[in-house]
């Protein structure tokens, strides 16, 4: 089959509800892309921060094999001993007094039940999150996310119960927040909005004004968490702990899978019955936490992530003069014409993505060499 062919069946079968590049893959292996042609691709999007331990890592492949051998599915009306023991490893990663998981499927859903969790606790209704967040695409993640293009057509949606400030603005953070507020829900880093950081000095007074009201404060790290800024968990760059945050894209190395974590006390509020979840902490998906986990310790990659990063940064600016911004491996190059770098690179073989304002995101698999990350900056300096 090649290319047209699966765009034709595209067009007649699929909702095109996704603008896709002409490209389709047929393998993948390490950070590399192979398409139907067999031409081979540096991938620096990682299917959007997913694949962080790149294509075909073989400790995931095992995983896959000796799982799919016992287990798939099994419901969560049993114990399930692989949820069991990805949660466990989950804590060894999480700052105390962080300690409890709930598995989901996707980012969306990981926000839901943290705003659920959130709701319940405080006995409050009221969110805050900022504008040019993006949380998902469900009814009350989709309420979170402070961008008019994702809610245009689908409101009121949980209107009544959002409120969004500018990103990064303590006073209005501050007018905002009051005693009905039950949560404040921000990103580390905006990611879909332009590789954004929050800052410390925001991170840190949103952690002081929640307390000040009795508010949690949830952290989104869907796109952040598992190593991608040089930390396990974004947050870590702010020296701040939240109440509760969200997971998924990297937490099973491609498998979909999504957790909301939280403390013992604040988790103690959902009781039996109250939140659940079919598939949610499959033995399949939690096997698969539990290796990228694993694999990550062992091979040193949120260490990998901060030092390759802050290196290849370095390399960037110097390349282009231009604002790039982030933390580890996941960088924003602002420049004024980002799809003009994409083509060069996709000239090249190489992937790279456009997010919000243009942005030229970079979010490569975090086992992505050196040599594959000069070969973009060798594409910017010969852009500029
Ligand atoms: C920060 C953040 N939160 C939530 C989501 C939604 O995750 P999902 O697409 O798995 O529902 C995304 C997806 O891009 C994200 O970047």
């Amino acid at each position: 089959m090649n290319t047209d062919e699966v765009k034709s069946l595209d067009s007649k079968y699929l909702f095109q509800n996704y603008g896709r590049q002409n490209l389709c893959f047929e393998r993948g292996e390490a950070e590399f892309l192979y398409d139907l042609d067999g031409k081979k691709y540096i991938d620096l999007v990682a299917g959007i921060a997913v694949n962080a331990l790149g294509y075909a890592h073989p400790d995931l492949v095992n995983a896959i094999c000796e799982q799919s051998r016992k287990l798939m599915h099994v419901s969560n009306l049993y114990l399930v001993k692989e949820q069991a023991l990805a949660a466990e490893a989950l804590a060894s990663v999480c700052p105390d007094p962080i300690s409890k998981t709930l598995f989901v499927n996707s980012g969306a859903e990981a926000n839901e039940a943290a705003l659920k969790l959130a709701v319940k606790h405080t006995n409050r209704s009221r969110i805050v999150t900022a504008k040019n967040s993006f949380h998902g695409r469900t009814a009350a993640s989709l309420s979170a996310t402070g961008q008019p293009k994702y809610q245009n057509g689908f409101t009121p949606l949980l209107s009544h119960a959002f409120e969004y400030i500018e990103y990064g603005n303590v006073e209005e953070l501050k007018k905002t927040v009051n005693s009905e507020t039950a949560a404040v829900l921000m990103e580390p880093i905006q990611g879909e909005g332009g590789v954004i950081p929050a800052g410390k000095e925001f991170f840190k007074a949103a952690r002081d004004i929640c307390d000040d009201y009795g508010a949690l404060f949830i952290v989104d790290e869907v796109q952040t968490g598992m190593g991608r800024t040089g930390k396990w968990f974004g947050f870590e760059n702010y020296d701040v702990v939240p109440d509760i945050f969200t997971l998924a894209k990297a937490l099973g190395g491609g498998f979909p899978i999504g957790a909301c974590v939280t403390s013992p006390e604040i988790a103690e509020t959902l009781k039996p019955g109250m939140h659940g979840t079919t598939f949610g902490g499959n033995p399949m998906g939690c096997t698969l936490v539990k290796t990228v986990i694993d694999v990550m310790k062992r091979d040193k990659l949120v260490e990998r992530s901060s030092d390759a990063g802050s290196k290849w940064m370095a390399d960037l600016k110097k390349a282009s003069s231009s604002e790039v911004r982030g933390f580890g491996m996941m960088l924003g190059m602002v420049i004024e014409d980002g799809r003009g770098l994409q083509a060069a690179a996709l000239e090249r073989n190489i992937l790279v993505n456009v997010c919000g304002g243009g942005v030229v995101r970079l979010i490569p698999p975090l086992i992505t060499s050196d040599e594959s990350l000069s070969s973009f900056t060798k594409v910017v300096e010969d852009f500029f």
